[in-house]
Parts: structure tokens; sequence; C-alpha cells
């Protein structure tokens, strides 16, 4: 518990969280209170719990906006205007080592955007939805807090901030384009767009494709896997099917 703690001093908001989560970590050591906190809540049932972390890493997953758009079901731009032609944030998921995955693990810790009003512009441009009816974004983020981020190690503003800064270090467009696979509409191997992935990274990721209108497979999502402290890219320690042809197309955006 406490090298995870230690593991957060990079994050901007760390110290907010030390200082409202020691007391907290205080009264759980000794058993006084019960835990409000949210980041308490995912370590404090018992030591089931704890072990059951310890098979816990993370997908960080980003989607391509010209194949989510692209489909029958279509998007909409966010009322911030279309998104860069750029892979963007999907989600940050734990998931345990036999591939499947805890959600809502705390109902009483609400998505709370004042806590993160200095990521929101952040957040905007690398995470935006493209959800139909057009929208702000916050609809999107509370859906990947409440489902998700509520089962890392994370407060809420740990989680965005550790997710952006995963986006800052992987630029899966230009691993791709390194390798000549642009969003051109033209069709690449999938074995092509993980090796180009692998090249860029440094890891192999998993591939999810979805179907365009016309039920043409294309590249849809990229995943990569993330230790439990949100910081060390990992071989993702389970790998599952993901729906792609053989060649799929990039669309573009
Ligand atoms: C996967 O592992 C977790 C944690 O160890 C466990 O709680 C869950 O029941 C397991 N799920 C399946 C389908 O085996
Ligand atoms: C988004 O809109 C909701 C109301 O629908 C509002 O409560 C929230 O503050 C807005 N957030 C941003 C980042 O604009
Ligand atoms: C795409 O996002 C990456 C970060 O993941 C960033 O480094 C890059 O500059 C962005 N590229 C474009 C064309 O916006
Ligand atoms: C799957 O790929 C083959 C060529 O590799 C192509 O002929 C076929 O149309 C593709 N199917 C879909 C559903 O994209």
């Amino acid at each position: 518990m406490k090298s995870i703690l230690i593991g957060l001093v990079i994050l901007q908001c760390t110290i907010s969280i030390y200082a409202a989560h020691s007391q907290s970590f205080l009264y759980y050591a000794e058993q006084v209170v019960e835990e409000e906190e949210p980041f308490v809540t995912a370590f404090a049932e018992d030591d089931a719990a704890a072990d059951h972390n310890s098979d816990l890493f993370y997908y960080y997953v980003e989607q391509w906006p010209g194949s989510y758009c692209d489909t029958k079901k279509g998007c909409c731009y966010p009322s911030t205007g279309k998104p860069a032609t750029n892979f963007s944030i999907h989600g940050l998921w734990p998931t345990w080592l036999n591939g499947s995955w805890p959600e809502n693990c705390n109902p009483n810790s609400l998505y709370d955007e004042s806590k993160i009003s200095y990521l929101i512009e952040r957040m905007q441009s690398e995470w935006p939805t493209l959800s139909c009816p057009s929208n702000n974004g916050s609809k999107f983020w509370k859906h990947e807090w409440e489902k998700h981020g509520t089962c890392s190690i994370f407060d809420q503003c740990a989680y965005f901030e550790s997710t952006l800064n995963i986006k800052d270090r992987v630029n899966f467009l230009q691993a791709l384009e390194n390798a000549g696979i642009k969003p051109d509409g033209n069709f690449y191997e999938v074995e092509a767009i993980k090796e180009a992935i692998k090249a860029g990274v440094g890891v192999t990721p998993l591939i999810e494709c979805n179907s365009d209108a016309s039920k043409v497979s294309q590249l849809y999502q990229i995943y990569i896997c993330v230790d439990l402290n949100g910081k060390d890219i990992i071989e993702c320690p389970t790998t599952v099917q993901r729906n792609c042809n053989t060649t799929v197309e990039f669309p573009p955006f």
C-alpha cells in the first residue's frame, strides 16, 4: 500500500491526494472509522482484497475516431468541436490476470468534475467524446470513472491524470505512420499494425476492430497494458481476440 502511494509522487494532484488520504490510511490501520474515500475503499475490505489487487493490471485503450464515426450508428462531435486527427483515449481499465474485470467498485464515489477542473482542457483534447447527441464529454468521463476508475488504485484526480500521462508517452499514429500505415482508407494486415506499434511503443498491443456501415472490418481500438501503478507499460499478461479480419481498413478522419 505504502509503495503504491509513493508511486503517485509524480502526479500534480499528489499533494492533495496524500493529504486527503494519509489520515484515512491511519484510520484504516487503526480501524477506527469506516472509510469514506474511494481510494481507501479499494484496499480496505480485507486481506483478500489486497490479494485480488495483486492480480490486477490496466488496459490502456485508445480509439480511432474515423472508425467510431464510420459505423452505421455514426458519431457526434463534442461541443468543443471536431477532435484532432489522432487516436484519442477511451479509458484505463482495471483487468484481472484471468481476463475478466471488476467494474463499478464504489457506487459512493460519484464523478465530481470540480476535483479535476485543472485537467479538463487536456481531457477535451485527448479524451474527447464522440457519442450522440453532441455533448461536452462529462458523461463519457463520468462513465469511465464510475465503471472503471473506481476499481483502480487511484482517486479521481490521479485516475484521470495518470491516463492522460500515458497518452503523452505513446504516439500510436506516429508509430503506424513510421511503418507506412496511414488513415487513408486502405487495407492493412493486422499483424503489420501490431508490429508497427511494437516497434514504436515497445510492447505488442491488442487490436480491436469494428465494422463500417458496409460491414468492412476496420481498425477501431488499440490496447496496451500498464502495471497497477499506472506508469509502467508492460507486455499484456492476457490476450483476447478482438474481432479483426486479417486485413482491416484504416479509414480517414
Ligand atoms: C478472475 O480473478 C478475480 C481475482 O482474482 C476473481 O475475483 C474472479 O472471480 C476471476 N474470474 C473468473 C471468471 O475466473
Ligand atoms: C458539461 O455539461 C454539464 C451539464 O450538462 C455541466 O454540469 C458540466 O459542468 C459541463 N462540463 C464541462 C467540462 O463543460
Ligand atoms: C497525437 O497524440 C500524440 C500523443 O499520444 C501526440 O504526441 C501527437 O503529437 C498527436 N499527433 C497529432 C497529429 O495530433
Ligand atoms: C476480410 O479480408 C479479406 C482479404 O484479406 C477481404 O476480401 C474481405 O472482404 C474482408 N472482410 C471484411 C468483413 O472486411
